[in-house]
This record gives C-alpha cells, sequence and structure tokens, in this order.
C-alpha cells in the first residue's frame, strides 16, 4: 500500500455513497427515481414484469397482451398545481427487425384498473366503448409503432398526446433536435435501441413538452412536442403515474430501463451508465435465426399473394367489362376491353378526337390488324334495352355503305358502352365548315359531301333489311375520309337513348336547329324526320353556318328562316357561304339552298323522301317550283312551340325572353 492508496479508498466509498443515496431518499409519489427497477414495488399487470436485472419488461413478444406499472401511490392532485417532469428510458425490441408492435404510453389515470382495456391499437389503456370519454380523466403520451387509420395516426413511428382518447390532441413524426447540429433527426423507436423521453409540465404556462433523444444525446433545447393544456380540466383530486404498453398481431418487447418524476421542478436525471442492459438480440444462434429466417419467409410469401392478389384485383378492374350469354352470338363484334384499352393507350386526354353529345372519341390503333380506330365511351347508366340495343349494333355493323363509317364493332363495361370505328382521318365536317381549324372546302368537295350523305341515308331507310333511321343527321355527324368524302355516322345511337324511357316522358333526342316540329311534338322519329335534319345540313353546307346562330341578325338567327325569306325577295344566294367567294354553280348553290327549304317544310307529307333527294341533287329529276308559298306557319301550334322552347339547350339560353317570342314567330312562319 502507497499513500495514495487512502484518497482511493475514500473516492470509492464516496461513490458508492452517491450511487446508493438516490435509492435511499427518494421515493415517494411526488419524487422518485429508479436506475433500475429491483425493489421498486411497482404495482403490475397484464405481461409485466420485473426481470432479474432490474430491467420493467411492459410486454414480451405474445401476441395480443398488453402490461400496466404504476406508482403504487397516488399524487394527490387536489392542490391544483398539477406541473410535473419526467424522465425515462425506454426500448422496444421488435419481434421481427422493422416490424413491431404496438407501442407503449406514460399515463396518468385515476385509476389502476386497467382489466377493461383493450391491447393492439388500444395500447392497454382504453377499450372501444369509453374511447374518447370525458369520464376517463386519462392523460397519456403515446409511444406508438403502428399507423391506427382509425384514430388519425400519422405514422408508425410517431409520439402523440392522448387526452381520454386514442385520437392525439398533438402528434409528430419521431425525431429528436440535436443541439450541436440544430437539426431535427429522425429518431426510429422499434431499433431497439435504448431512447431517452423528458415529458415536462408547466401549469402556470399550461404547457406541455415531449421531447426525445437516443441515449447518447443530451436533452435537445428544442422538444418535439409542445402543447398548450390545462390538466387541471381533466385531472382528478388523486391520479396514479405510470406505463402502459400493448402488442397486436405484431409485437415487440417494450422496456422501460430507468424514470425519474418530480412534481418540485426538474426530474432527477438518471445515471445512464448504472440502467440495467437490454437482452442480448438475437443474432446467430441457430434455431432462432431459423425461425427469424421462416417468418421473414412466410412474411414474404404472404406479401407476395397479397400483392399479387391486390395487383390482379386493380387489372380486372382496370380492365373489367360486361359480358353476356347473350352476347355469344355477336361474337365477332365484340372487342374485349383490355384491347381497346390498350389500342387507345389506356383513353389518355392526348388520343382524345372529340367530344359529342353522347360522350368522348379516342383514336386509337388496334394490336391485332393495326387498322386505326375510332373509339366512342358513352355512358350509360340503365342496363334497360341494352340487349336491344346492342342487338342493333350488332346488325349495324353487318351496314356496309361507301358513305357510312363503318362500326366494327363494340364493348360493355358497368355504365358505359364503347364503340369502335373505322378512324376517318380528316374527321368531322362541321370543323371545316364552322372553324378555321381546317382549310375551306369548294363547292365541288361540299357538292359530293351531300350526294354522298344523301346516298347513305336512302342505304338506311330503303336499301337495306330493315329501316334504319339516323336521328342525327347533322354536319358535326358527318367525317371525312382521306379523299374528303363524306362518310355519315352515329347512325342509330340516338336509340340509346329512346330505349326504356317512359313513353310519357320521352324526350326528343337529337340536336336542337335540325329536329323536325313533329318530333317535338309527338317523339316520333320517322324517315321524314332524317329528312328534315338532312334539310337543315344542305343548308349548313351550302350557308357555312349552323341552323341556329344566337350572335347574328335577329332575322339571320334562325337560318332557315333566312334563306326563306331571302328567297321569297328574289336573293337567296346571298345567303350562300362567303368562304366560297363566289365561287360556286349557281344552278346547284340554288337547287342546295331551296331543296334545303323543301326538306324543312314543316309538314312531313311535304317533305321529298331521301331517294327523291338524291334524284333531285343528281338533275334526275328537276326540283318543283311551287313550294312553300302559304307556308304552312299554321302547323305548328303554340304548344309545339313551347317544347321546342324547352328543348334549346343551357348554351341558347342567352337569348333574351324578347328574342326568344320573336324566334318563335319567325320559327312558326319558317316551318
Ligand atoms: N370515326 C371517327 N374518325 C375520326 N374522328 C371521329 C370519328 N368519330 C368521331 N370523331 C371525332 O369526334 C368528335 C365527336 O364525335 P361525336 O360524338 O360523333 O360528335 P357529336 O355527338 O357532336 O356528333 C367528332 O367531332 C369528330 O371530330
Ligand atoms: C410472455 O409472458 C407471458 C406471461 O409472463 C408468458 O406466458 C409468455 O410465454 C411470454 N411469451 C413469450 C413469447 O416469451
Ligand atoms: C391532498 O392535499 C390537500 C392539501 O394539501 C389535503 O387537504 C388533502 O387532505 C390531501 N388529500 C389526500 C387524499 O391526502
Ligand atoms: C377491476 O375492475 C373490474 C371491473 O371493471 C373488476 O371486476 C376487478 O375486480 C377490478 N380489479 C381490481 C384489482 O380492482
Ligand atoms: C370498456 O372499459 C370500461 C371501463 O374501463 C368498461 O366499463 C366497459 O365495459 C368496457 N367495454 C368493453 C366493450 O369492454
Ligand atoms: C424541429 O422540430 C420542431 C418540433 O417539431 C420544430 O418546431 C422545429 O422547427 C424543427 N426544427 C428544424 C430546424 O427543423
Ligand atoms: C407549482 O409547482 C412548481 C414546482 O414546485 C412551482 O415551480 C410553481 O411555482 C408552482 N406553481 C403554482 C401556481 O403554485
Amino acid at each position: 500500500m502507497t499513500t495514495a492508496s487512502i484518497p482511493v479508498y475514500f473516492l470509492v466509498l464516496l461513490v458508492c455513497i452517491i450511487y446508493l443515496k438516490p435509492q435511499a431518499i427518494a421515493q415517494d409519489e411526488n419524487h422518485f427515481i429508479y436506475n433500475d427497477f429491483h425493489g421498486s414495488g411497482l404495482h403490475l399487470d397484464g405481461v409485466a414484469e420485473i426481470q432479474s436485472n432490474g430491467l420493467l419488461q411492459l410486454t414480451n413478444t405474445s401476441q395480443q397482451e398488453a402490461g400496466h406499472a404504476f406508482f403504487p401511490a397516488r399524487l394527490n392532485t387536489s392542490t391544483r398545481n398539477l406541473s410535473f417532469s419526467t424522465y425515462f428510458v425506454f426500448a422496444m425490441i421488435p419481434e421481427i427487425p422493422v416490424l413491431g408492435g404496438h407501442g407503449l404510453t406514460f399515463i396518468m389515470s385515476p385509476s389502476m384498473n386497467f382489466t377493461q382495456a383493450l391491447p393492439s391499437q388500444y395500447l392497454g389503456i382504453l377499450n372501444a366503448s369509453n374511447n374518447d370519454l370525458a369520464s376517463n380523466h386519462l392523460l397519456a403520451i403515446e409511444f406508438d409503432t403502428i399507423k391506427s387509420p382509425e384514430f388519425n395516426d400519422i405514422n408508425d413511428n410517431h409520439v402523440g398526446i392522448d387526452v381520454n382518447s386514442l385520437t392525439s390532441l398533438a402528434s409528430a413524426p419521431v425525431t429528436h433536435y440535436s443541439n450541436s447540429d440544430g437539426t431535427n433527426k429522425t429518431l426510429q423507436m422499434i431499433s431497439g435501441k435504448p431512447i431517452q423521453v423528458w415529458i415536462d409540465y408547466d401549469q402556470g404556462k399550461n404547457l406541455l413538452n415531449v421531447a426525445l433523444a437516443p441515449i447518447e444525446s443530451p436533452k435537445p433545447e428544442w422538444s418535439l412536442l409542445s402543447t398548450k393544456i390545462d390538466l387541471s380540466q381533466i385531472f382528478l383530486d388523486s391520479m396514479y403515474v405510470g406505463f402502459s404498453a400493448a402488442t397486436g398481431a405484431m409485437t415487440s418487447s417494450h422496456y422501460i430501463l430507468g424514470w425519474s418524476f418530480s412534481r418540485y421542478g426538474q426530474a432527477q436525471n438518471l445515471e445512464l451508465s448504472k440502467l440495467p442492459s437490454l437482452p442480448r438480440q438475437r443474432k446467430p444462434r441457430n434455431k432462432q435465426s431459423l425461425e427469424i429466417t421462416i417468418s421473414l419467409i412466410v412474411l414474404a410469401v404472404v406479401l407476395v399473394i397479397t400483392m399479387g392478389g391486390f395487383l390482379y384485383f386493380v387489372r380486372r378492374n382496370k380492365y373489367e367489362e360486361i359480358r353476356e350469354d347473350w352476347e355469344q352470338e355477336y361474337g365477332p363484334r365484340r372487342f374485349s376491353f383490355k384491347d381497346l384499352y390498350k389500342a387507345t393507350k389506356g383513353f389518355k386526354d392526348k388520343g382524345l378526337l372529340g367530344t359529342g353529345g353522347f360522350g368522348k372519341v379516342y383514336k386509337g390503333v388496334l394490336k391485332s390488324s393495326k387498322e386505326a380506330v375510332a373509339v366512342k365511351r358513352v355512358s350509360h347508366c340503365s342496363k334497360q334495352g341494352m340487349k336491344e340495343f346492342v342487338a342493333e349494333i350488332a346488325s349495324m355493323g353487318r351496314l356496309r355503305h361507301r358513305n357510312l363509317v363503318k362500326l366494327l364493332g363494340y364493348s360493355r363495361r358497368r355504365g358505359e358502352l364503347l364503340l369502335v370505328y373505322e378512324y376517318m382521318p380528316n374527321e368531322s365536317l362541321d370543323k371545316f365548315l364552322f372553324t378555321n381549324e381546317k382549310p375551306n372546302l369548294n363547292w365541288a368537295q361540299r357538292y359530293r359531301i351531300l350526294k354522298g350523305v344523301a346516298s347513305a341515308l336512302v342505304y338506311l331507310h330503303e336499301e337495306w333489311e330493315q329501316v334504319v333511321l339516323h336521328r342525327d343527321v347533322k354536319a358535326s355527324n358527318v367525317l371525312l375520309d382521306a379523299d374528303m368524302n363524306g362518310q355519315l355516322g352515329d347512325f342509330g345511337l340516338a336509340r340509346l337513348y329512346d330505349h326504356g324511357e317512359n313513353p310519357q316522358t320521352t324526350h326528343v333526342v337529337g340536336t336542337v336547329g335540325y329536329l323536325a316540329p313533329e318530333l317535338t311534338r309527338t317523339g316520333k322519329a320517322t324517315t321524314s324526320t332524317d329528312v328534315f335534319g338532312f334539310g337543315a345540313f344542305l343548308l349548313e353546307v351550302a350557308c357555312g353556318r349552323r341552323p341556329i346562330e344566337t350572335q347574328t341578325l335577329p332575322e339571320e338567327m334562325m337560318l332557315v328562316d333566312w334563306v326563306f325569306e331571302s328567297w321569297k325577295q328574289g336573293a337567296i344566294l346571298d345567303t350562300s357561304d362567303p368562304r366560297l367567294g363566289g365561287d360556286y354553280s349557281a344552278d346547284e348553290m340554288e337547287l342546295v339552298l331551296k331543296l334545303g327549304l323543301l326538306c324543312s317544310h314543316a309538314n312531313p307529307a311535304s317533305r321529298p323522301s331521301m331517294r327523291q333527294v338524291v334524284q333531285y341533287l343528281d338533275g334526275v329529276t328537276l326540283l318543283p317550283e311551287i313550294l312553300l308559298d302559304g307556308a304552312t306557319c299554321d302547323l305548328l301550334d303554340d304548344e309545339a312551340c313551347a317544347e321546342f322552347v324547352m328543348s334549346v339547350p343551357r348554351s341558347f339560353e342567352k337569348i333574351s325572353v324578347h328574342s326568344l317570342s320573336s324566334s318563335k314567330s319567325i320559327l312558326s312562319r319558317a316551318l
């Protein structure tokens, strides 16, 4: 022994005294500190236990378990000075690395009896029927490692302040503020490493602060949560303080390594070096690693199956279609939705050709035949009449005429019908006539288009095995092929809306301005109503104007009326399209305009048939000279006119009441 031995002994003694001191003095309910839990006398329940090294284990990795540990004596909170400060170190060791559950809480509660509380997302503190009751008088700071959507959890690694409810008053993803870097750093609670927590409540400021840090870091200068809350409104006159933890289908072992608590200023610091050590984390022991491997494999298989199922479901949904037994006979006309989806590259807006009255039209290329197609998506809610309609579509697929757009087939989905047409590279005639998108059409082109469309209508009305009505003849339904031949599209589609309609409320299908007056009255389409539509179409092509135009002089608003008035004044050619620049055959122009008026006759019996129309256009028959005099206005009674006014679409609503009534008189005169 040297002389130096004496101070060393003294030092050892001193250290022993200091070491023993906290254990010796601390423990009353207002101020206590545990650097381990040997002989702590904590009140435990559930699966909670104190291990031989003084470690408090709240749960092990058994599923659906909870455990609690409370300081055994109640805090006297009747003073209403509820300020407290607590500092503890916890660790969560997940059963499967990276998948832990469910979490632990620091709680203050009027009771220690949590036998009715549930594990898993209820964290061992509440159950489904008492969640969110003010009578709970419960404060919990949750350290939650599973995202439970029913409690609006923000993620699977968050801290939350819970008052009477598992839906947190405030919560934050777990980070810790690093004093040295001045930045927030993510902290993974289920890393298995010890984590320090400081919870401080200041009654004067009504402020609750929660801060976390890994074991090697000092207390952060900034708290993770700093929330205004008045605990005096929540607490009863005596409260217990402790911890809970719970597992569910996912499990972690939840540990508390050390804990200090004080109602008089800052909680004492723990001696980190004295804290009990955590159990050795499962490493190479063969059986265990095998278990882990197996559970990981099982998990992976389950995940793959779930993902596969999910993808299958998504795919099925994406390509889902409706196919019924009766459709078998239309086999060749039936397209699979998947093929159409691929052909149009997923119905992207890029491939959108236009939007019509029935739905959007997309361009596509069929994979199998490399054929360009236009796919019309018609939304259709009612199942009623679908069978008849499809039958009709299928039979129309057999219609063959060089001036009819070929209907290649169809496909069906819930609430949706897809019609596949041959693609027309020059798109619709209205774009040439009424917009400046496309070049002007000369008279020869226009005249050929008129003849073509007329012959297509003769085919539909007379030359096929049954009478097919078009119901919506107009410039936007006439498409132009590569050689600028007119091809009539959209035939029969209007039928879709006729099927299954209550006859009392039959709404007229077609387009305002092309609708024959008797159609608005009776709702019954005939070949004559198609002729009426063709009449409007003749005038459109000749005049380069839509049948109703609101942005013009009142007397020119109704095209048919204007042409009629001009004709009476002997100046019918004044109505010809100015874009033609006078470059047309006057005979043909006059023929087209007069034929347009004749087809627009209010009396269906006075209109020619489509076959006659073709004969007039071909010059085989001469147009009767005496037409339209005494012109038929009486045929359109007030009621029909009212219907017409009712059926004017929204875009025409800007016509004032005055001009509506004047348009009524114009209309009755014209028709
Ligand atoms: N077969 C097709 N080929 C090329 N474009 C087409 C075809 N069918 C329709 N379209 C385009 O889609 C637009 C909308 O078509 P559609 O629904 O028939 O119009 P609307 O209902 O106004 O008659 C048309 O204006 C036309 O430009
Ligand atoms: C967890 O603890 C309970 C009770 O102490 C025990 O019955 C169970 O076997 C333990 N489970 C595991 C996985 O150790
Ligand atoms: C709590 O403290 C108050 C005031 O100090 C005292 O009057 C009361 O008796 C205490 N209550 C209990 C249950 O000890
Ligand atoms: C806890 O409360 C339940 C009823 O809620 C009761 O049956 C049980 O005896 C209580 N346990 C203790 C330890 O008081
Ligand atoms: C929930 O807990 C409360 C009290 O803790 C108890 O009265 C109630 O019966 C429990 N409900 C269920 C469904 O367990
Ligand atoms: C760190 O987090 C706290 C609490 O969420 C926040 O108030 C603070 O602005 C953050 N600081 C930085 C530097 O991001
Ligand atoms: C409450 O107690 C704390 C800690 O003892 C003390 O600092 C504070 O002044 C007290 N506040 C009131 C309002 O008594």
